[in-house]
């Protein structure tokens, strides 16, 4: 499939199916996160793929406390994306702050998830909104850890693709 082809596939679901999702197609998640390129390959993420039922639920409500994000209710699994600390080069570290890429190479991380979730049928959606709090204390992490983000996964239930909506390329691209 070109690629193109599917940027377009991929889209935010939200509703899903209670149909299971393989551990194979879930470990295709965390192999996609792996090959993600990073600054000076520092690769700052560590992704924990949450597939036991009983913290599925605690997760999608961490991220349903606010009111918003209701259809979390019928998320299969999520993975969950934490921003680790990077180790630099002595010289560049002398330069810049340790962090100052990680945001650019955890927002890439997480798009290759989705993507790859795509690429074998499986919907997803990036959660923004969520209790950090919370998730540390359903997964018994360090409560110190910082969690870049979420992503639901699971079968679509309705299987149309919707239109994309997005500002023109004249408004958002110029060749020169
Ligand atoms: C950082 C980030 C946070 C997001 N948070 C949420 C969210 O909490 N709930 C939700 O339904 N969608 C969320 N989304 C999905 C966006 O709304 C969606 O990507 C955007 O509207 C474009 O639609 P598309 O993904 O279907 O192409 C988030 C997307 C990103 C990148």
């Amino acid at each position: 499939m070109e690629f193109i082809e599917l940027a377009r596939k991929r889209y935010s679901v939200r509703g899903f199916s209670n149909q299971e999702i393989a551990i194979k197609d879930l470990e295709s998640l965390a192999v996609a996160a792996n090959l993600t390129p990073s600054a000076c390959n520092s690769q700052p993420w560590k992704v924990i793929i949450v597939k036991r039922a009983d913290l599925v639920a605690k997760v999608a409500t961490t991220a349903m406390a606010t009111g918003m994000n209701a259809f979390l209710q019928s998320a299969q699994a999520f993975v969950v994306i934490l921003e680790v600390k990077v180790k630099l080069m002595r010289r560049i570290g002398s330069m810049i702050d340790s962090q100052s890429f990680a945001k650019q190479d955890l927002g890439a991380c997480m798009y290759g998830i989705t993507l790859q979730a795509a690429s074998i049928g499986l919907g997803s959606c990036i959660i923004g909104m969520f209790d950090r709090e919370k998730i540390a204390e359903a997964l018994d992490l360090d409560a110190n850890v910082s969690i870049f983000g979420l992503v639901a996964l699971g079968y679509p239930l309705n299987q149309d693709v919707p239109t994309k909506l997005r500002k023109s390329l004249a408004d958002t691209a110029s060749i020169k």
